[in-house]
């Protein structure tokens, strides 16, 4: 193995299989962001995913699978035709289905609901060792809770590196934002969370509208919901454009989020650009890493700009307004 032991991130899919065979955590890479993963069918093994997360058990986890036929045979209890359709569709890729579950799926993944969800990812690694495996993974974003999503090994082995014996290096996420969470109830298909796949893309499967559900701290459906998530440490606030006024107001003390356009007067190592050609697509694959970067520089808070509404630019802006709300 030519792993860098400090933080114990390798390529090696036989190891990682082992581990999780014996109840182990694994960190593994999907095209969203990187999960945290465990046997999802052993209560035990997944209780540890709550422990090095630090996360709330009101907060349930993704299940991911390699085969659709698998998640109907023993993960799911129903497949609705509009969820095969989708499945079919979009997988592997950045959506997870909210389905019955099977009683295979023990309770501590669904927090007690009696759905699951559910999901293929886009990655080979991942998907070889899925293969290897006669149990599906449950997998939360490898974050502590409450934090922005990893998108390279190193982020995991920077913050969960002590917790986790170990982590697949697949280098950096192809789309670099959670899955969209799709639900549905009676005839009608609820988008829970924004995410990699956008609702254009996915009510263009469908043949039909959406609906984006609004959240409530009260009751979130899903914690990726709660108004505050996703956050850096340092005070992020959000403008619809970084003006002359805000540059002239917080100046050099502050580091800049921006869309496709530098500014003048910031010095460079003080400014992102997620995509100079104006890709929101390459934005969001940019943002959790720069996200990161800002919070770990001499800043005293993060400036960013809104991005275009289209595409994933509304599933970036919901993750800033997340990252920037103060309770
Ligand atoms: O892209 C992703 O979805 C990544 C990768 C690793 O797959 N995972 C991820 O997991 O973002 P996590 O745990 O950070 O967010 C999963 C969200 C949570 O907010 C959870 O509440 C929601 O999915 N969720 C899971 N099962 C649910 C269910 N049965 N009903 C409603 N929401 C559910
Ligand atoms: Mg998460």
């Amino acid at each position: 193995m030519e792993d860098n032991k400090k933080g114990n991130i390798g390529t090696d899919i036989q190891f990682a299989a082992n581990l999780l065979k014996n109840g182990h955590l694994v960190a593994i890479p999907t095209e969203t962001v990187y999960g945290l993963a465990a046997n999802a069918f052993d209560p035990i093994a997944v209780a540890g995913i709550f422990e090095a997360k630090k996360r709330p058990h009101f907060d349930p986890l993704i299940v991911h699978a390699s085969s659709i036929d698998f998640i109907e045979r023993q993960i799911v209890s129903e497949f609705p035709a509009k969820a095969k359709l989708l499945a079919e569709k979009c997988w592997p890729g950045p959506l997870t289905l909210i389905l019955p579950k099977s009683s295979n799926i023990p309770d501590l993944v669904t927090s007690g609901k009696n759905t699951v969800g559910v999901r293929i990812p886009n990655q080979e690694q991942s998907l070889a060792l899925l293969r290897q495996l006669d149990f599906p993974l449950a997998a939360p974003s490898a974050n502590p809770f409450g934090y922005i999503s990893p998108t390279k090994a190193q982020h995991v082995a920077d913050q969960l590196g002590e917790e986790v014996p170990y982590i697949i290096d697949g280098g950096d996420c192809e789309i670099g934002i959670e899955s969209t969470i799709v639900g549905f109830e009676g005839n009608q298909i609820l988008v829970y969370r924004l995410g990699g796949l956008s609702v254009e893309e996915l009510e263009h499967h469908l043949g039909e509208k959406v609906e984006v559900i609004k959240d409530s701290e009260e009751n979130p459906s899903a914690p990726g919901m709660l108004k505050s998530h996703y956050a850096p440490r340092k005070q992020l606030l959000l403008f619809e454009n970084i003006t002359d006024d805000i540059i002239r107001k917080y100046g050099n003390k502050c580091g800049y989020l921006l869309f496709n356009k530098n500014l003048d007067n910031i010095p460079k190592n003080k400014q992102i650009i997620l995509s100079q050609k104006g890709d929101v697509k390459e934005a969001a694959a940019k943002l959790f890493s720069a996200l990161r970067s800002l919070d770990s520089t001499d800043v005293e808070m993060i400036i960013a700009e809104k991005m275009p509404e289209t595409g994933l630019g509304f599933a970036i802006n919901d993750r800033l307004k997340r990252a920037s709300f103060v309770a």
